[in-house]
């Protein structure tokens, strides 16, 4: 019901993770107090870059145990919050009774709070686009907000979908609830494939886009998906239209808005492109592995038809945020000179050529 005041208190869940450290660092830059929630508040090695940020010397950041498996966990530290980014993951995505149970967990303490009047809620692309069948993109080729996946295809069950499921489940959940209490509304962001800068070396692992781009430093380029070239946001530019919506006077409870710059791009050229942006590197550009099973391999060519044709629309985000998105160069150069820089990631590098004798 009420976009959060200037200076005022958000809470974030996944606070340590990638993205969830980069809500706190945009809040913070932007005037903001910041509780920032993580399940082990002494885990020096996920949260030691949020204790080693200035607004956590001063006392505008805290930090504090939200492990949402457990009900109530957040009952104390949403009380006097004004928004809230629902960032985090969960343990699991295939037992849906469990994604069911950790929403019920979190909308009892935003509606315990008194004090909350926006959730945004961090559900995936994955909830706009993942189809059991490939025809099923031929035939609604625009992805925007108002697609969801064929939820009525057989084949979509959690053990194949999951993800995409989960977040729907938790999309619909929290709009509800919130319509329910008339006290506080959920806009849900559903983020592109975030690239960009790590915070803290255990980021390196996740994503999955920054630890595949670890990978590739490392000599590894792993085709993904069905041949799908990532579809991308930086993910400061992600933090930050979630810190947009929790500000923004126009977006209404229920809605939904697609963080990513509208930027596609083939996995192997993702590749190669670490040694056109950063020649000083020497990056051994390898050659990609291919994992797919055969009878998806024999239909490659048909599947990156599919995929060239389809177009990825952000006009709902940028006009309620105001946001310019970063190229995808920036974000793959950031994110690799960060997975050197922090998580002391080694390069392969090619031979260096002979030297031209005296
Ligand atoms: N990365 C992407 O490309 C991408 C794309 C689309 C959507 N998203 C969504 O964005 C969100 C953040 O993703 P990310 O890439 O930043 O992931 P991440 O780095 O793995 O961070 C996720 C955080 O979730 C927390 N978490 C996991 N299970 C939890 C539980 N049971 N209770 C409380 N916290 C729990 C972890 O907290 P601790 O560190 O405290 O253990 C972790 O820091 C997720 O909701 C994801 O689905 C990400």
């Amino acid at each position: 019901m009420a976009p959060i005041p200037e200076r005022g208190v958000i809470a974030v869940t996944g606070a340590a993770g990638f993205l969830g450290g980069w809500v706190v660092r945009e809040a913070l830059d932007r005037g903001y107090r910041v509780r920032a929630c993580v399940r082990n508040v002494d885990d020096g090695a996920r949260v030691g870059f949020l204790k080693s940020m200035p607004a956590y010397a001063s006392g505008r950041l805290t930090l504090h145990p939200g492990e949402l498996d457990r009900a109530g966990a957040l009952d104390e530290v949403l009380k006097g919050c004004h928004g809230l980014a629902h960032v985090a993951h969960v343990s699991s995505y295939s037992d849906h009774d469990y994604v069911r149970r950790v929403c019920d967990h979190v909308i009892a303490s935003v509606n315990g709070s008194g004090s909350i009047g926006r959730v945004i809620v961090t559900s995936s692309v994955a909830a706009v686009i993942s189809e059991m069948d490939m025809n099923e993109v031929v035939r609604r080729p625009v992805f925007y907000e108002d697609r969801y996946p064929d939820e009525l295809n057989p084949r979509r069950t959690p053990e194949r979908q999951g993800y995409s499921i989960a977040k729907l489940i938790a999309e619909r959940a929290f709009a509800d609830a919130a319509g329910a209490s008339g006290e506080w509304d959920s806009v849900t962001v559903c983020p592109g494939d975030n690239v960009g800068p790590i915070q803290s070396p255990h980021q390196k692992e996740g994503g999955p886009w920054q630890h595949l781009i670890e990978l590739m430093l490392g000599g590894q380029c792993m085709q993904n998906g069905v041949y799908r070239p990532w579809m991308t946001v930086d993910v400061r530019d992600d933090a930050l239209c979630h810190v947009r919506l929790l500000e923004s006077v126009t977006v209404r409870n229920g809605e939904r808005y697609i963080a990513w710059s509208t930027d596609a791009r083939k996995v192997e050229d993702i590749c190669a492109d670490i040694a056109r942006l950063l020649p000083e590197l020497n990056h051994e550009t390898p050659a990609v592995t291919d994992s797919q099973a055969e009878r998806i391999k024999a239909r490659e060519a048909e599947f990156r038809a599919i995929w060239a044709q389809v177009s990825l629309r952000n006009d709902r985000m940028r006009a309620a945020t105001g946001i310019t998105f970063r190229p995808l160069d920036d974000s793959i150069r950031d994110c690799v000179e960060s997975l050197i820089a922090v998580a002391g990631v080694e390069v392969k590098r090619r031979a260096p050529a002979h030297a031209v004798p005296a």
